[in-house]
């Protein structure tokens, strides 16, 4: 079953559409198709209902303060509001914080999506004819959940990219929780028939990007003459999606995709962090040029400061995304040269939205 994004009007229940990935998502779906959303969203530290401010007002989108965690507040949901989809994005999503404290990331990404799992079913369970066959659960995950590959710097020759069948290894409390909320979903429909739907993405990047990721931190300490952290040599290499490029896949494989399948979404643009921060700080010479001399540094890359490495670093992730683009046809827009442009110039140009945060 496939949807056409202009002539259906599906009703998508979001998840997580408070954060980046998410709001980028509602941005999209509000901008370019008729369906109606429902977010629901905890609003952790890492959401926030400015990300959605411009289609908040929309008579297509309503939004719920919701834990997913929440069996009755979700029944209630499901009950009140019979969406046809379920995109499901909510999740505690920053390594360093899982680390830190695993808690929360067992709780949201595991207990969490078991908890959306159940009550997806049971509602999916009164549902009859073709709103049954044509409802679908989309679980967005990451690469992380593969470990990571060998590096250039390492060995030689070709060097291998993560498929659909890649074995799941894991090194972090959030690539754990993710990894253990992918196999939930990949059981509950094995098991039940939920018709589920599994997404693993490279690392994202664009607008609305929480301030403690790596490419937004590096843009913000930059202009605020604030060292500029790099872990280890900054060796470590991350395959980058611009965000719109992100979500118009989830957009097709919500609507195109094959149910019980997994689909790996990545930009083919492989750069090592070092590399990634020193362009960031290129960029900015050209569309900030240093003015004040009492700060003690001539360029922007005089900032960044070698700090110890994080445990169990991944040395490097890469997407293999031939399949969702032999099969449904998705291609990435942006080259990171073009897409890391567009978010500099976003950060220079909203600093009200990081600046409420
Ligand atoms: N950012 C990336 O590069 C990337 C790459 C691949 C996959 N992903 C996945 O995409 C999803 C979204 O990532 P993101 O970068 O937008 O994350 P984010 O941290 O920016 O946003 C997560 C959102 O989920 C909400 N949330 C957290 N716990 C919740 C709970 N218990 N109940 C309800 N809402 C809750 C937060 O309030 C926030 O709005 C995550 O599942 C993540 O694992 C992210």
């Amino acid at each position: 079953m496939s949807f056409d994004t202009k002539k259906s009007f599906l009703k998508i229940l979001i998840t997580g559409g408070a954060g980046f990935i998410g709001s980028a998502l509602i941005r999209q779906i509000i901008d370019e198709t008729n369906f109606s959303i429902v977010n629901v969203d905890k609003l952790t530290y890492a959401g926030s209902l400015q990300s959605i401010a411009t289609v908040s007002n929309n008579p297509r989108y309503i939004f719920k303060q919701i834990d997913i965690c929440n069996h009755v507040e979700l029944k209630k949901i499901f009950k009140d509001q019979k969406p046809d989809i379920i995109m499901h994005l909510a999740a505690e999503s920053h390594v360093d914080r899982s680390i830190d404290k695993p808690s929360d990331f067992i709780k949201s990404n595991i207990i969490g999506t078991y908890t959306l799992l159940e009550q997806g079913r049971d509602y999916w369970n009164t549902l009859k004819g073709d709103k049954k066959k044509s409802f679908r659960f989309i679980h967005i995950s990451t690469d992380e959940v593969y470990g990571d590959l060998p590096h250039p710097d390492h060995k030689d020759g070709s060097l291998p990219l993560f498929t659909e069948i890649s074995p799941y290894k894991p090194s972090s409390p959030y690539s754990a929780s993710k990894a253990s909320s992918d196999h939930l979903v990949r059981a509950w429909n094995r098991t039940y028939d939920f018709p589920t739907i599994v997404t693993n993405c490279s690392n994202n990047y664009g607008p609305y990007h929480y301030p403690e990721k790596l490419i937004p931190m590096t843009i913000l300490n930059a202009l605020e003459a604030k060292p500029i952290p790099v872990y280890a040599k900054g060796n470590q290499i991350r395959d980058w999606l611009y965000v719109y490029d992100h979500v118009k896949a989830l957009l097709l494989v919500a609507t195109k995709g094959k149910i019980g399948e997994t689909y790996n979404i990545g930009g083919n643009n492989e750069k090592k962090n070092i590399e990634v921060v020193k362009g960031i700080c290129a960029i900015l010479e050209e569309m900030a040029p240093l003015k004040d001399s009492s700060l003690k540094i001539t360029k922007y890359e005089n900032l960044i400061k070698y700090v110890k490495d994080r445990p169990g670093h991944d040395m490097r992730y890469a997407i293999d995304a031939s399949k969702i683009k032999k099969e449904l046809g998705w291609k990435p827009l942006e080259t990171f040269e073009t897409g890391i442009k567009k978010t500099v110039r976003w950060y220079l140009d909203n600093p009200s939205w990081y600046k409420k945060l």
